[in-house]
């Protein structure tokens, strides 16, 4: 029998320990006096809140000077918390260095590409590659696991926050970027295959001649593409480095205790697969703008991503907003009754948790009109009587906590290293976003109710009838052959331009294009043929006119059939979509960004083609998603993201909404959903 992963098992004591599902947020008790301490615990529990962040800002108080540290604020504030019953997700606060190690140790702060060193009074302010910021953090952070790991109140351990992998300039940065090289490569002279270093004499006699690549190389001409690539591969892996020191820390002393650091979902600079691995359980920060009508997508599909970095185990959404969100530019309100479905829209995703930034509105400080879950106004306000509503709809899903999401039918492939490089600058286009473009594929399967898993390039793909595969612009031979070999045994595939083109080293493919995918595809590229930003070029899928966008192919037909062809321009006639029978599979081509709808049409057809079981037919924006609970009892959630009632069919069969109140209410074939209403149905027993 195979041993149980220490994953899981820290993961169960926290299950364990919450009694159902996660509720609560970010706590920042020390931008309070202590009497609103004994208030906030109150009505935390008024809230039903189970589970609040501490810690993440409180370095500069918990250690005011070097070395010496004061606790007792939060020894008291622990032992409230945990007298309620409330657990506590401490933070190591490496995210926020005190002032002092600004002002002692300069050099801890990072410098930008343009050599300028960033200053102190914000926050994020440290080079990741820094042996003092290295070792102050550790210090901090073995101090806490010193004194909390046998707290009553320590339910987990969230290491900084929000890692951002900002690639730094500094000496430091440098010595370490060059020790990263030289571990990679070996030898300078592989670094100088790899890289082409022949092209513009850059060739490289040492480890110790190569810079970072700082904004200063291209004052006159583009950056090397290899260094680039691996100066952001080199920034994810420093970040990395720091994470791992500090939770191997705080599992020396408390090693049943789970560890998560809050991910930014689709964030560019961490290859979060690999971050996933090193986490008992993946955490998210979500700010999905309340108005921004791709709101409910966006977070859909970053829910999605979540759930699958670490195979489809339930994961945590640690921050969310009540209200406005300080992240849109602008402070829009959310609209009444939206905070339920959004939130519980990460629920239906798999998430065991909805937590928010923060629990109690600021006075001060750069985040003062930023939502709470205590707004300014207090008890007295809508944003209240929600919190404490979704506090009561929380408890009623308590069986879920545990409970899966089953595999999709349909994975959409994701790759940190292909996101940069394809965003590496000097392209055909410069204008191609990897995040837009995913979004562009997930909306029409997400609207149809498709759905969804993430996987990995080289991921196992044998269990999915439909295999998305949005702008793979750099693939190794793994993946390639992973994706290949899919197809030939009766996979659908699709895929889209700028596919296959490089290899890990962002150097071109040889042979033509796209590179290892020619033979699957049944294509050859002969031209890639970018738009200019707003130009369109008609093209008519089965019947149906629409319009390319951003690029075009040039595509000679080597095996494959066109299914869209150009109607207008240059390549008029010529084909915009190819389909491939390879193997006992099938592979369609986009070589263009068709409009919406079009590519709504191109999608559908492949879903229907592949034998896809869409969870529920609905309204427009309305949305349906199956998840298990712990016991394996299936639950739809129906999502009203609309500001209208509306009336979902439900086919056949005896359901009860376990969010009304009082018992679970019985639901007849059609539900009715008030604006932003949600339901959470269960077959009746
Ligand atoms: C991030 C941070 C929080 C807060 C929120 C709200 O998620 O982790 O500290 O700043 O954004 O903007």
């Amino acid at each position: 029998m195979s041993r149980p992963d220490p994953a899981d098992e820290r993961l169960a004591g926290l299950r364990q320990r919450l009694q159902g599902l996660a509720y609560g947020g970010d706590y920042n008790p020390e931008q309070w006096p202590a009497a609103t301490w004994r208030e906030d615990v109150r009505l935390m529990r008024e809230a039903g809140v189970n589970l609040v962040t501490v810690g993440v800002w409180s370095w500069g108080l918990l250690e005011p000077r070097p070395g010496v540290f004061e606790f007792g604020w939060l020894d008291e504030v622990m032992g409230l918390l945990g007298e309620a019953g409330v657990g506590v997700d401490l933070a190591t606060p490496n995210a926020a260095p005190p002032s002092w190690l600004a002002h002692e140790h300069p050099e801890t702060l990072p410098v930008d590409g343009e050599g300028r060193r960033i200053a102190f009074g914000s926050r994020v302010h440290y080079c990741q590659s820094s042996p003092v910021y290295r070792h102050y953090a550790a210090r901090i952070a073995e101090r806490l696991a010193e004194r909390y790991a046998d707290h009553p109140a320590l339910a987990m351990w969230h290491i900084g926050n929000e890692y951002g992998g900002f690639g730094c300039h500094c000496p430091a940065s440098l010595a370490h970027f060059r020790r990263w090289l030289a571990d990679r490569y070996g030898t300078v002279d592989a670094l100088n295959d790899a890289w082409g270093t022949a092209f513009w004499g850059q060739h490289y006699e040492s480890f110790e001649h190569v810079g970072t690549p700082a904004a200063r190389s291209r004052l006159f001409s583009g950056p090397n593409p290899g260094q680039l690539l691996d100066f952001a591969r080199f920034s994810d892996a420093a970040a990395l480095e720091c994470y791992t020191a500090e939770r191997d820390i705080v599992r020396r002393y408390s090693p049943d205790v789970a560890v998560t650091t809050n991910f930014m979902g689709s964030y560019k600079n961490l290859d979060y697969w690999r971050w996933a691995a090193e986490e008992d359980v993946v955490s998210l920060d979500m700010y999905a703008g309340p108005r921004d009508p791709d709101g409910p997508a966006l977070a859909a599909y970053n829910f999605d991503l979540m759930r699958s970095l670490r195979g489809g185990r339930p994961w945590l959404l640690l921050e969310s907003a009540t209200g406005r969100n300080l992240t849109d530019g602008r402070n829009y309100a959310r609209p009444a009754g939206q905070l339920q479905s959004r939130s519980l829209q990460a629920v239906a995703r798999g998430a065991d948790s909805v937590m928010f930034f923060q629990w109690r509105a600021s006075r001060a400080g750069a985040e003062r009109y930023h939502s709470a879950m205590v707004p300014h106004g207090g008890t007295a306000t809508r944003t209240w009587r929600e919190v404490t509503s979704l506090g009561r709809d929380m408890a009623r899903l308590a069986d879920l906590s545990g409970g899966v999401c089953d595999r999709a039918e349909v994975a959409v492939v994701w790759d940190w290293e292909s996101w940069w490089a394809l965003e590496s600058p000097d392209h055909p286009s410069n204008d191609l976003c990897f995040p837009d473009r995913l979004l562009d594929h997930y909306r029409p399967l997400w609207e149809a109710n498709v759905a969804i898993d993430f996987v990995r390039p080289d991921g196992d793909l044998s269990a999915y009838r439909l295999v998305v595969v949005p702008n793979l612009y750099l693939v190794d031979d793994t993946g390639a052959g992973n994706i290949t070999a899919y197809v030939r045994g009766g996979g659908h595939l699709v895929m889209s331009y700028f596919s296959g083109i490089v290899d890990e080293y962002d150097r071109v493919q040889p042979g033509g294009h796209p590179g290892p995918f020619r033979d699957l595809l049944g294509i050859d590229i002969d031209e890639f043929a970018p738009l200019e930003p707003g130009e369109t070029c008609g093209m008519q899928h089965a019947g149906h006119a629409g319009t390319a966008t951003e690029w075009q192919d040039v595509i000679d037909l080597a095996g494959a059939e066109t299914i869209a062809a150009y109607a207008d321009g240059e390549f008029k006639g010529r084909p915009a979509a190819t389909r491939h029978h390879f193997g006992t599979g099938t592979a369609t081509y986009l070589g263009t960004s068709p409009d919406r709808e079009t590519l709504r049409r191109l999608l559908l057809d492949c879903v229907t083609g592949a034998g896809v079981t869409p969870v529920l037919d609905t309204p427009a924006g309305v949305e349906a998603v199956r998840r298990r609970a712990a016991d394996g009892t299936e639950h739809l959630f129906v999502l009203n993201h609309t500001s209208d009632e509306v009336t979902v069919g439900l086919g056949s069969g005896s359901t009860v909404d376990l969010l009304a109140d009082g018992a679970p209410a019985p639901v007849g074939g059609r539900l009715r959903l008030p604006p932003f209403g949600a339901a959470v149905l269960r077959d009746a027993p």
